[in-house]
C-alpha cells in the first residue's frame, strides 16, 4: 500500500480492532485522553492523517468536514451516527462506516433490565437501604407492577427494537404492537407484531420502548402532548438517544402521575447532572448511556470498525457504510 496510511483514532477502543489496524500497516494516532477532543483538537488532529475512527463524542460537524475534507473514510465505533453531518460527508464523497448489529442484543438487553427495574422500582429500593431505610417489610409498601401479559409499544422496530420484543414476548408473553415508517414484516411473522398508529401506540402500550434513530422527525417527539396520550400505568423506555425525548415535559408526566415511570440509558445532555430530579424518583430508573457496554458488543463494534477501514483500503468497498453510494472516490 506504499506509505503507511495515518489513522487518527479518536478514544482508546477495545485491543482488537486496534491490532486488526496495525497488523494490516496502518500508523495509528490514538488519542489517549479520558475525555474526548473538542472540536479544534480534533480539526487539527486530523488534518494530519486520511482516516478518522471515531465515536458519538466526536463532533463530525459540517466546519469539520469542510476543514477536513481531505479524509478519506470516516468509521464511526457506534451503530448510531447523529453526531455525523451525513448529508455534508456525502456531498464530500467521504465514506462514513458504522458497527450494526453487532450490539443489537447487548443494547436490547439493558431496555428489557430498564423494564424490569423501572417496574419494580428497584434503583429507587437499593438507594433506601444506601440511606439506612430498610426498616421493617411493609405489606403495603415498596409495591411495582408485573409485566406478564402487558402491550410492548415499540418505537421503531428495527434491529435493537426486534430484540427487546422478543426477549418481552418469550420472557413474559407480552403482545407486540410497534409504529415504523414502514411495516417490519419478519417482525409481524416471527413475534405476531401488529403495526399500530402513533396515537394507537400511545393509547395502547404498558410499556412504550424507543428504538428509532433521531432524526428531525423524532428530536423532542416525546414531549408532554405525547405524555398526556399514554396511559397512567404506562412506563417509557429510551434506550436510543436522549434528544428523542423532551426531559422537561417527561418530568412533569412522571410528577403528575400521567404516565407511571421511565427507564433511560440516555438522556439529554448527556452526561446527566448528578441532581436531575429524573435520579430521585420512585419510579425512575437511569443508566449512563451503556446499552452497547459489553465485552462481546464492544469487541464487536472494534473489530467492524476497523474492518471498514482495512477493507476500503484494500477493496474501495465498506462491509458496515452508512452512505455506501460515495464509494467510487479514488483512494
Ligand atoms: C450507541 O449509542 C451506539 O449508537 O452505538
Amino acid at each position: 500500500m506504499g506509505e503507511p496510511k495515518k489513522v487518527l483514532v479518536s478514544r482508546q477502543f477495545p485491543d482488537i480492532g486496534i491490532k486488526l489496524l496495525e497488523q494490516a500497516g496502518f500508523k495509528l494516532t490514538i488519542w489517549s485522553k479520558d475525555r474526548p477532543m473538542s472540536l479544534s483538537e480534533l480539526i487539527d488532529f486530523s488534518m494530519k492523517h486520511q482516516a478518522l475512527l471515531c465515536t458519538l463524542s466526536d463532533m463530525i460537524t459540517k466546519e469539520f468536514l469542510e476543514k477536513c475534507s481531505h479524509l478519506k473514510i470516516i468509521s464511526q465505533f457506534a451503530v448510531g451516527y447523529d453526531n455525523i453531518n451525513v448529508a455534508e460527508a456525502t456531498r464530500l464523497k467521504i465514506p462514513i462506516g458504522f458497527t450494526p448489529d453487532v450490539m443489537s442484543e447487548a443494547t436490547a438487553d439493558i431496555a428489557f433490565g430498564l423494564m424490569i427495574a423501572t417496574a419494580r422500582k428497584m434503583f429507587f429500593l437499593h438507594k433506601t437501604i444506601l440511606k439506612g431505610e430498610w426498616g421493617y417489610f411493609k405489606p403495603r409498601g415498596n409495591l411495582g407492577m408485573e409485566l406478564r401479559g402487558k402491550t410492548l409499544g415499540i418505537f421503531g422496530l428495527g434491529r435493537i427494537g426486534m430484540k427487546m420484543a422478543k426477549l418481552c414476548k418469550n420472557a413474559y408473553g407480552m403482545e407486540i404492537i410497534y409504529h415504523n415508517r414502514q411495516p417490519n414484516p419478519v417482525g409481524e411473522k416471527d413475534l405476531n407484531a401488529s403495526w399500530v398508529d402513533f396515537e394507537d401506540l400511545l393509547a395502547r402500550s404498558d410499556v412504550l420502548s424507543v428504538h428509532s434513530v433521531l432524526s428531525r422527525e423524532t428530536q423532542g417527539l416525546f414531549n408532554w402532548e405525547i405524555f398526556k396520550q399514554m396511559k397512567p400505568n404506562a412506563i417509557f423506555i429510551n434506550t436510543a438517544r436522549g434528544a428523542i425525548h423532551n426531559e422537561t415535559d417527561l418530568i412533569e408526566a412522571l410528577s403528575s402521575k400521567q404516565i407511571w415511570g421511565a427507564g433511560l440509558d440516555v438522556t439529554d445532555p448527556e452526561p446527566m447532572a448528578k441532581n436531575n430530579p429524573l435520579l430521585s424518583m420512585e419510579t425512575v430508573c437511569v443508566l449512563p448511556h451503556v446499552g452497547s457496554g459489553t465485552m462481546e458488543a464492544r469487541n464487536g463494534m472494534s473489530r467492524m470498525a476497523a474492518e471498514n477501514i482495512i477493507e476500503f483500503y484494500k477493496t474501495g468497498t465498506l462491509p458496515y457504510a452508512v452512505n455506501p453510494g460515495v464509494l467510487e472516490k479514488e483512494l
